[in-house]
């Protein structure tokens, strides 16, 4: 168990606070992570003005030997890949594989800024008068408050921390509370890679007083979040009074589609491995299955035996398949959907109790859960539920199967499978999400490209490749007139 402290400046810093919080397994609530500071709005401040003091100097870097920085961190981070991925699990309960997995679109994503360091793209474009010519400039903004969630402790916080400091900016990162320990051992990897002091804080503690603070804050000069629809509106309204650049990344209720003429195996390998991979609690889950009359009957039979041999267990034992949930809220939230369903008239296929068999009796886990004949309207088909339950819709048809697949409030990511090159296509073209996968499932989006969604998903940004440095850069554009006149645009007219 270890004590960790903010890191400010460059140094580890104690919290003016004097309070601390606890981390423990989800796996195994008898074992501490570790302890962390409870930081209050004066830590925060400590942290902002370190940024701010780093900016100018962090700023006037070449962005290529700024890059050099971020190749070493991935350098360091295929070192720690293991150690890393071991404390995620123990962190926050997802299966081993998946937190390498986590650890390895941080490395990905550092390997990509390092590449961006040196294919920094402006535009050159031509100039309506003579001896003139205009380009545009990506310009850092200055110090940004990133707030990351607990399901990807790794991979999120590198979306943001990469694209933010490669640009020129500095940032201050208030990491979720259930995965304190991951957050910070990225920032200690920036550091060992010879970032500058100030470029990166991190700054323990709730979303509430962190959190707020950071929004209310004069020198913040954008919020780059992921987490809640909710939170969102909030992070979104305040950024709204102040103008800050804002980026926010939120829930989502993910449908795939399977239709009568797709490849069935395939379509329930995908559908596992999107509903209950992380068990459920990814933006991108596959919450909703969406099958065409004809094969509904045989497909969900499919599905029940196979969804009854997933293995629960502590994600460090290689042969599990489904970890627990984070922690009691996100359980307790699970129980509560469960109970909606029934009362709504969905049938519970299986699963729908906690799950206590020898030692996962001392861990959040809940049996992956199936409802059928749920229909498009019911609460458990329309709303985030961040858990292992996937609600099965029938659907007529290709039309019908598109409009259950739009008819939610979100937009992230959806799936569609199919042999029909036209109804690929068309779904491609339909769906109202920010992410479409064909023959595919909902989640394991690549780090190259956007990442976003349509809708109450998003504000329109994505992160991810080349789009994340449109988010923390403002665009600059730059007119150089050489003729030695003055020359009126749209008012001097071209003499041959
Ligand atoms: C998230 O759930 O917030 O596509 C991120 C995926 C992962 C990232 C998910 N690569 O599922």
């Amino acid at each position: 168990m270890k004590e960790y402290k903010n890191f400010i400046n460059g140094k580890f810093v104690d919290s003016k606070s004097g309070r601390t919080f606890e981390n423990r397994n989800p796996a195994n609530w008898d074992e501490v992570i570790g302890i962390f500071p409870k930081s209050n709005a004066e830590d925060l401040n400590m942290a902002i003005e370190a940024a701010k003091k780093a900016y100018p100097g962090w700023r006037a870097i070449p962005l290529p030997k700024k890059a050099e920085i971020m190749r070493r961190a991935a350098e360091i981070m295929i070192s720690k890949k293991e150690e890393a991925a071991r404390l995620m699990t123990r962190e926050m309960g997802k299966v081993i594989k998946e937190t390498r997995g986590d650890y390895q679109e941080g490395i990905d994503t550092a390997l990509y800024a390092a590449g961006q360091g040196r294919r920094y793209f402006g535009y050159s474009v031509p100039s309506e008068l003579p001896n003139k010519i205009c380009f545009t400039r990506r310009d850092p903004l200055g110090v940004w408050g990133l707030i990351t969630p607990w399901n990807f402790p790794v991979a999120i916080p590198s979306w943001k921390i990469f694209p933010c400091i490669l640009s020129g900016n500095t940032a201050v990162i208030k990491p979720a509370t259930d995965t304190p320990a991951s957050a910070g051992e990225l920032v200690q990897v920036l550091y060992e890679a010879g970032l500058p002091e100030g470029v990166l804080n991190i700054v323990y503690g709730g979303g509430g007083e962190i959190g707020e603070a950071m929004l209310s804050h004069p020198d913040i000069v954008g919020i780059s979040f992921t987490g809640s629809s909710d939170i969102g509106r909030r992070i979104g309204e305040v950024c709204g009074k102040t103008l800050k650049r804002c980026s926010l990344e939120l829930g989502g209720k993910n449908g795939q589609v399977v239709l009568a003429d797709a490849n069935l195996d395939l379509a329930l390998d995908g559908v596992l491995w999107g509903a209950f991979g992380t068990t459920g609690q990814r933006c991108t889950a596959t919450s909703r299955l969406i099958i065409e009359e004809p094969i509904y009957n045989k497909f969900i039979e499919m599905l029940k035996a196979r969804v009854e041999k997933l293995k629960l267990g502590n994600g460090l034992d290689e042969t599990v398949d489904v970890g627990p949930l984070v922690n009691k809220a996100q359980r307790d939230t699970v129980a509560m959907y469960v109970d909606i369903g029934k009362k709504e008239g969905a049938k519970l296929l299986t699963g729908g109790e906690p799950y206590t068999e020898g030692e996962c009796a001392k861990g959040w886990f809940y049996k992956p859960t199936v409802f059928i004949d749920v229909l498009p309207t019911m609460r458990i088909a329309q709303e985030e539920i961040f858990g292992p339950v996937l609600s099965v819709i029938k659907a007529k048809n290709f039309e019908e199967a598109i409009k259950i697949l739009n008819g939610t409030t979100y937009g992230l990511s959806s799936s569609v499978y199919t042999n029909d090159l036209n109804k690929a296509q068309k779904a491609a073209e339909l769906a109202e999400t920010g992410i479409v996968y064909i023959n595919a499932p909902t989640i394991g989006a690549e780090c190259h490209l956007p990442f976003g969604g349509m809708k109450n998903t998003g504000n329109g940004h994505r992160e991810g490749g080349w789009t994340a440095y449109e988010i923390f850069t403002e665009v600059k554009t730059v007119y150089i007139d050489y003729s030695g006149t003055l020359q009126k645009a749209q008012i001097d007219t071209w003499q041959e």
